[in-house]
């Protein structure tokens, strides 16, 4: 694997060995890598012939500067991980390498509606953020093919929209959500939970999948609110638990027949904040 921490050498490593004949596929994350990105390398590995993963964890995406500072950095473990995976390429620039003139240099991208409900409400400016340097991203490692994982479903439906409005030709492709044993979907900020909110946080699934199965047999406010009450008598303040469109967000007062549909739940245990969802 070759490690790269400036962007010219990246851009002419990658244009070599397009014009080898390789395809690129990319997958972005911010480190403290598990299971869930190695199975977004191993995807892009079936797929393509040069495997370019980032690990940049975006400033500009952290509304709350504490989650900023505390978010888990784990680089020599995830370059362990990486090599075993079989990554061709690392990026792994500094801040001012994205940054150079200041976090406010480059373009931000309207997102619109998508911006304005569920993580775009709960923390405001964090998809401008997402949005700003995936596209730097995107500009420097121009790939064919652009890896996400489904735990951050309103994040990959923001970076489709980005991928329009940027006019690229590029497949975004959605990879299942990674979950431990019990349910709890694969996360950076999991390593953050005690032992004891690790077992309870696994609620969050249970929920969801009580969403899912419910959809013959009840109203979406009935599950809703016993989730919601399920939740609290865990410990963990719900910020959301909504049923969406699975094509555009729209968000659902009731499951429907003839729409695929998403159920989308963020909570905090203690200070960590979990999401997590479910195709219906
Ligand atoms: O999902 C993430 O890890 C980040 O939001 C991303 C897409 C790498 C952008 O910083």
């Amino acid at each position: 694997m070759v490690i790269f921490k400036n962007i010219n050498d990246i851009k002419k490593y990658i244009s070599l060995k397009k014009a080898e004949g390789c395809n690129v596929g990319f997958v972005p994350t911010m480190g403290a890598l598990h299971a869930g990105h190695i199975s977004l390398i191993e995807k892009s590995k079936q797929e393509n012939t040069l495997v370019v993963c980032s690990i940049f964890v975006n400033p500009t995406q952290f509304n709350d500067k504490k989650d900023l500072e505390k978010y888990p950095v784990s680089t020599e473990a995830d370059i362990e991980l990486l090599l075993t995976a079989g990554c061709d390429v690392l990026f792994l620039p500094a801040v001012s390498e994205i940054y150079p003139d200041g976090e406010g240099h480059f373009k931000t991208y309207d997102f619109g509606y998508l911006d304005s409900i569920l993580e775009g409400a709960q923390r405001p400016g964090h998809f401008r953020g997402v949005g700003q340097v995936v596209a730097r991203l995107l500009e420097i490692v121009e790939p064919s093919s652009l890896y996400l994982g489904q735990k951050d479903y309103q994040q990959c439906m923001v970076l489709k929209k980005l991928v329009e409005m940027m006019e690229l030709k590029l497949n975004v492709i959605i990879c299942p959500t990674m979950r431990e044993a019990d349910g709890l979907a694969m996360s950076s900020r999991n390593r953050r939970l005690t032992e004891s909110q690790r077992v309870i946080s696994a609620v969050i699934y249970q929920c969801l999948v009580s969403i899912q199965s419910k959809q013959q047999t009840d109203r979406f406010a009935i599950v809703k609110k016993e989730c919601e009450d399920l939740l609290a008598a865990k410990g963990l303040a719900t910020e959301y638990v909504a049923l969406a469109d699975a094509r555009d967000l729209t968000l659902l007062g009731d499951y429907q027949t003839d729409a695929p549909m998403v159920a989308l739940i963020a909570a905090r245990i203690g200070e960590i904040r979990l999401i997590d969802n479910i195709l219906l």
